[in-house]
């Protein structure tokens, strides 16, 4: 979906950093190694929580190096029309927010804002527990699965809450407050995980979450709660437990740095035979990704404040991936090894296990010379020397991220449309690429 002009004013209302004049395309004119500094930003997935935890509270709560990307100033604009007012600021460290959320009002969701932004059902629990009511357009989001919301809905039931989906509205009321409850999710899912504990700890009594997911930012989301006042047992393990009903103070937290957006520039480092600094890169967030990217020939190493990435001395090798629940191998790198894999030597087998339509990114590597095909949720891989340019279509965020690897590999000129979906998950990758030497460009009107 392209941004409206309308849009983009509550964007600049909400975000004045949002800049709507990036341009609808991206080319690339890819060969160039990419070396130098590339500043990684506090985590998108992290932030969202976090910015809807700040309803939790009358409170100011302030984040610090919060990214600046589309999902964050949609979500700004969302936060707005509740009735948080918000200060931003520009840092050394990224973008820092206080938010004040004294008066909300449970009313006047913008349709149009929900349906960019899957994490918006964030706001269903909140809101319940604060305001004891919810109306909510059914959350958009990327087109890569069914991604039903059946595991929050329940869960906030057992909490008390009565929801009914009408004409494609989440109705939701609790009209005597939430309560504690015992709740078991029947797969990890980081958004009812983070959903339920939000409503959890102002719910009166205890409520425990099992079978809860381990991502590492929704241990930045207890930590912020705690931080406020919440009593949370268990962060990082399968089982929450909260001691709910507690009024939250205000908190300032700073955001842990994104694993994804590190993950995505070790492998356009590997890609393109550069060799990158990565501020603020975490080796021990990636998980199963680290020995992996190890196995495939993306050496990574800690140095004061960051990783140093680059391609292995012996190249590039095939490997095998699975995707899965934190800590194995993030679905959200899939795409982006899978662009980095389409240059190694020998075959790689990818297999997709969180997300039931996650391979839009398939066709367009093709597109670009990649040699990959499908067989249920596996992609079997096979590395060519080389990619060469042609004209993509994103098609996720993380698509966008492989697209953009590939491109920067290729030979020729890549030209990428859909870029929203690059701008919701990246702050200001164009720009971050550039200065590490990549050659590209964005044109085309506002984007
Ligand atoms: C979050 C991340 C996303 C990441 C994903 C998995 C944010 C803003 N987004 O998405 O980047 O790719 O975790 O790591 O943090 N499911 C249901 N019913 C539900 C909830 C989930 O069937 O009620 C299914 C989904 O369809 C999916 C799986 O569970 O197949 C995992 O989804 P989930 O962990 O909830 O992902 P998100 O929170 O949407």
């Amino acid at each position: 979906m392209l941004m409206g002009e309308a849009m983009t004013s509550t964007f600049v209302m909400a975000a004045p950093w949002w800049r709507s004049d990036i341009g609808r395309l991206l080319t690339i004119r890819g060969g160039k190694p990419l070396v130098g500094r590339y500043p990684i930003s506090g985590a998108k997935n992290a932030a969202l929580p976090l910015m809807v935890a700040a309803l939790l509270t009358p409170h100011l709560v302030t984040l610090r190096n919060l990214p600046g990307n589309l999902d964050v100033a949609v979500l700004a604009s969302l936060l707005q029309r509740l009735g948080c007012e918000m200060h931003w600021s520009a840092t050394e460290s990224g973008l820092a927010v206080t938010i004040a959320a004294a008066r909300v009002r449970p009313a006047g969701i913008d349709r149009d804002l929900v349906s960019r932004m899957r994490a918006s059902v964030l706001l269903l629990g909140a809101l319940l527990a604060r305001c004891g009511e919810a109306n909510l357009p059914l959350p958009g989001g990327d087109a890569i699965g069914l991604r039903g919301i059946d595991f929050h809905v329940t869960g906030l039931r057992a909490m008390g809450a009565t929801i009914t989906l009408d004409g494609g509205t989440i109705r939701a009321t609790a009209a005597h407050g939430l309560h504690g409850a015992d709740i078991l999710l029947p797969q990890p899912s980081v958004g009812a995980t983070e959903n339920l504990l939000l409503a959890a700890v102002l719910a009166t009594g205890k409520t425990t979450i099992g079978n809860a997911a381990r991502e590492p930012e929704i241990g930045d989301l207890g930590a912020c709660l705690t931080a406020m006042g919440a009593r949370i047992t268990g962060i990082g393990s399968h089982t929450l437990t909260i001691d709910g009903g507690l009024a939250l103070a205000g908190a300032v937290h700073t955001v842990l740095p994104d694993r994804i957006e590190f993950g995505t520039l070790a492998c356009a480092a590997a890609a393109t035979d550069g060799e990158l600094v990565l501020p603020n890169g975490r080796i021990d967030l990636l998980g199963a990704a680290a020995p992996l990217f190890d196995a495939a020939g993306v050496a990574i190493r800690e140095v004061d404040g960051g990783v140093i990435a680059r391609r292995a001395g012996d190249g590039l090798r095939g490997i095998d991936v699975t995707t899965g629940p934190y800590p194995e191998f993030a679905t959200d790198l899939q795409a982006p090894t899978m662009a980095l894999l389409a240059l190694a030597v020998g075959a790689s087998a990818i297999t997709e296990t969180v997300f039931e339509q996650r391979f839009g990114h398939v066709d367009e590597l093709r597109k670009m010379g990649a040699n990959i095909s499908v067989r249920g949720r596996t992609a079997l891989v096979r590395g060519v020397p080389r990619l060469h340019g042609a004209s993509v279509t994103c098609t996720d965020v993380r698509a966008a991220a492989a697209l953009v690897i590939a491109g920067l590999n290729a030979s020729g000129e890549t030209i990428l449309g859909g870029l929203d979906h690059l701008d919701r998950g990246y702050d200001r990758m164009a720009e971050k690429l550039a200065a590490v030497g990549a050659d590209l460009v964005r044109s085309g009107g506002n984007g």
